[in-house]
């Protein structure tokens, strides 16, 4: 078979080792580890998948090395725990199984650890040690790291690896980025020490280049060291692209291979850069990787925001990276590099970087994805998604992306599934998603979806509104009733005026939206509604009668939105009164009258469940399933993976 990328599809020798492609599993740290940090089935099942899917390499998120000062979240492998050994080997033979091989990321929180305002080892309240004294703005006291300390830490490093290499990981990854504690040290913003450890660069470098002798003279020559650096740390008084390219040259006989990313994870610009959201170019951080591979002997690769394999080849064959690695798309699609190897690259579902992953295991602790419903619940899925041994008639009502998912399910699993669509065509509210530059991965996924389900063996019928007669006519086995919510229209005079627009509609026909335009309605919809037409030129004014804009997002998505937001004028507190020709009449928090001109005014004030539909189509048939915005208005995340359960519950 002749792969369409060859490129990223070719072998690569890292050390001693032999990759079989140049797609690697970034590392991800999840949530659902036993207390202690020790993995569990469902965690090894994760990454399971993303072997399985087609990496040469799958990384275990940050390990700790030192645990009595080192842990930055409640929740990470301590790898100075004896008891950890099992795990990590029981999760190899996992990765191994798959042909990929397994790497772990060797870490220390810095003065992150002990810091419960992020979550630190609130349970044995450990001291904070970073690489000076300092107050952080939560008022917690993070101490100066005492050299003995240091050097303790070191030789963790040394052990951790050789733990790691006991247990049979072929690589692994020292992160020195995103502001832990080996990145702490090297930016003078953070670094204000007097010793060998602070001053120059050189001083700077000297904590993480004696962890790296230590880390070879644990693992022995040959064996693979991947660095994770940033190639820019974009904050102010810290490490730049030039300063990081003389570094890169003084760890270059170090390391076997560079990985560059950027950022932090403290602070909401720099966290949207180093997991790039849909506001930024895909690949918006590759320069950097190739502008350290310019100066550097070793392999280097890219990472943030790659999922397209078009994309993903050039930047191999352009000699940008080596190689490519990938968190969020392998959450979207584990299997995305064995479609693009055998050529079926357009049935890759699209990370629609919203966060969502972020927002399951920071605020619940679990995985959890928008596109994926099978990520983090593995283990259940393999056990029940079999083909069905007693195939059924199966009738899904709408062809939104709740509809197109369950007739997609349904028909793999072998039931003979109709979906009827009232419109005349699929999507649902995900329409819009066509006009909207930002929401390109959305609309990508919506097209994945039509797809699909147009390779399955559903019959689609269009122009079809299913009603109680329908249902009783048909006299399916099962239903399952998809049919969403409509836009909800406040009862204030003038809403009916030819100068308003629903969201929806505005964003499919622009040429309707005059220059001067006010949202009514500054939840999720209404704020992303804003952000397009202000891109577009328009002069936008957010109209919100909560005090805050957009509650209904998560608190990732937000801050890339408030970031975008920044220069649209915004009235919270100020509720629509009525709408004429020239603008609309609001009140203030305190009662006062403004008016607000405009030429366009757009309804963006939520959905309202098609109840009445659901109500009329429930009791006809014995088995029936109600998903996704007909049962609450949500998002794609609840649609996809209630439509999903509900036809494996079939
Ligand atoms: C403007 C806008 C922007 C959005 N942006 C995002 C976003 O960025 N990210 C995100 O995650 N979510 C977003 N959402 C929410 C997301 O689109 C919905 O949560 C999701 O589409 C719900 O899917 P669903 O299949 O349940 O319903 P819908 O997508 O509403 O689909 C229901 C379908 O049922 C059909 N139907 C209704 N009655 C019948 C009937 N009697 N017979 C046959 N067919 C019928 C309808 O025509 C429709 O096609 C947005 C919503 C809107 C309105
Ligand atoms: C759920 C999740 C957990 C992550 N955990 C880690 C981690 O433990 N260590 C790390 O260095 N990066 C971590 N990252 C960052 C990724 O490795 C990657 O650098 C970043 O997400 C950008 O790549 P992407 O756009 O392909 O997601 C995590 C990312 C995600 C989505
Ligand atoms: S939850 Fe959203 S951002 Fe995270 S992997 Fe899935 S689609 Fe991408």
């Amino acid at each position: 078979m002749k792969t369409q990328y060859p490129h990223l599809f070719s072998p690569i020798k890292i050390g001693n080792i032999t990759f079989k492609n140049r797609i690697i599993a970034a590392p991800t740290s999840l949530m659902n580890l036993t207390a202690e940090g020790y993995l569990t089935p469902e965690n090894i099942a994760y990454y399971e998948l993303k072997a399985k899917g087609g990496v040469a390499a799958v990384t275990l998120g940050e390990s700790i090395v030192h645990s009595k000062t080192g842990k930055s979240h409640d929740q990470q492998i301590p790898l100075d725990d004896p008891h950890v050994l099992s795990g990590l080997s029981s999760v190899v033979k996992a990765i191994n199984r798959h042909g990929a091989i397994a790497n772990i990321e060797l870490s220390h929180g810095g003065k992150f650890a002990g810091i419960t305002s992020i979550g630190g080892d609130v349970i044995n309240d450990t001291v904070a040690y970073g690489p000076s004294e300092e107050i952080l703005p939560s008022g917690e006291h993070v101490y100066e790291m005492p050299k003995e300390i240091i050097y303790e830490i070191i030789e963790s490093y040394g052990k951790a690896a050789a733990k790691a290499k006991r247990a049979g990981f072929e690589m692994v990854m020292v992160h020195a980025a995103h502001g832990w504690l080996l990145n702490q040290f090297l930016s003078p913003a953070e670094n204000r020490r007097k010793d060998e450890f602070g001053g120059s660069l050189e001083n700077r470098a000297r904590f993480l280049m004696l962890v790296l002798d230590e880390v070879r003279n644990a693992v022995g020559p040959g064996f693979p060291i991947q660095l994770r650096l940033n190639g820019d740390d974009f904050t102010k008084g810290g490490i730049h692209l030039e300063d990081y390219k003389e570094l890169a040259k003084m760890l270059d006989s170090k390391v076997d291979l560079f990985n560059i990313s950027c950022g932090s994870h403290d602070g909401e610009n720099l966290f949207v850069r180093t997991h790039p959201s849909m506001f930024l170019e895909r690949g918006c951080n590759v320069y950097l990787a190739a502008a350290i591979k310019e100066v550097v002997t070793k392999p280097v690769s890219c990472v943030g925001a790659l999922y397209n394999p078009e994309q993903c080849e050039e930047i191999i064959a352009s000699g940008k990276a080596d190689m490519v690695e990938m968190a969020r798309a392998l959450l979207a699609d584990p299997d995305l590099p064995n479609k693009a190897y055998t050529n079926n690259s357009s049935d890759i579902t699209p990370c629609l970087r919203c966060y969502v992953c972020f927002e399951n295991a920071v605020n619940k602790h679990i995985i959890g994805c928008s596109v994926n419903p099978v990520i983090g619940n593995e283990e259940a899925c393999t056990s029940i998604s079999s083909i069905s041994n007693k195939p059924k008639n199966v009738l899904v009502v709408g062809g939104g992306p709740g509809g197109m998912q369950a007739a997609i399910t349904a028909a793999t699993r072998g039931h003979n599934v109709t979906l009827c669509e009232a419109s005349n065509s699929l999507g649902g509210s995900l329409k819009f998603a066509a006009y909207v530059p930002f929401k390109k991965d959305l609309y990508d996924f919506e097209q994945v979806l039509e797809k699909r389900l147009k390779n399955s063996s559903a019959k689609v019928l269009l122009n079809t509104k299913v009603n109680k007669e329908y249902v009783e006519n048909l006299k399916p086995d099962a239903l399952i009733i998809a049919v969403g919510a409509t836009p909800f229209i406040p009862p204030i005079k003038g809403i009916q005026n030819e100068n308003v627009l629903l969201a929806l509609d505005a964003e499919s026909n622009p040429s309707k939206v005059g220059q001067k335009v006010v949202i009514l309605g500054g939840g999720l919809v209404g704020c992303e509604t804003a952000i397009n037409l202000y891109k577009e030129g328009k002069d936008v004014t957010i109209v919100e009668m909560r005090s805050s804009l957009a509650p209904d997002a998560n608190d990732f998505h937000k801050m890339a939105m408030n970031m975008e937001l920044e220069n649209i004028k915004k009235e919270t507190n100020t509720t629509g009164k009525y709408i004429d020709n020239k603008g609309i009449m609001c009140t203030d928090e305190k009662g006062d009258e403004i008016f607000i001109e405009a030429d366009t005014i757009i309804c963006a004030v939520g959905l309202k469940p098609c109840t009445d539909v659901v109500e009329e189509l429930i009791n006809i048939t014995s088995e029936y399933y109600i998903i996704g915005d007909c049962k609450r208005p949500r998002q794609v995340t609840q649609a996809v993976s209630e439509a999903y359960y509900a036809a494996l519950d079939i």
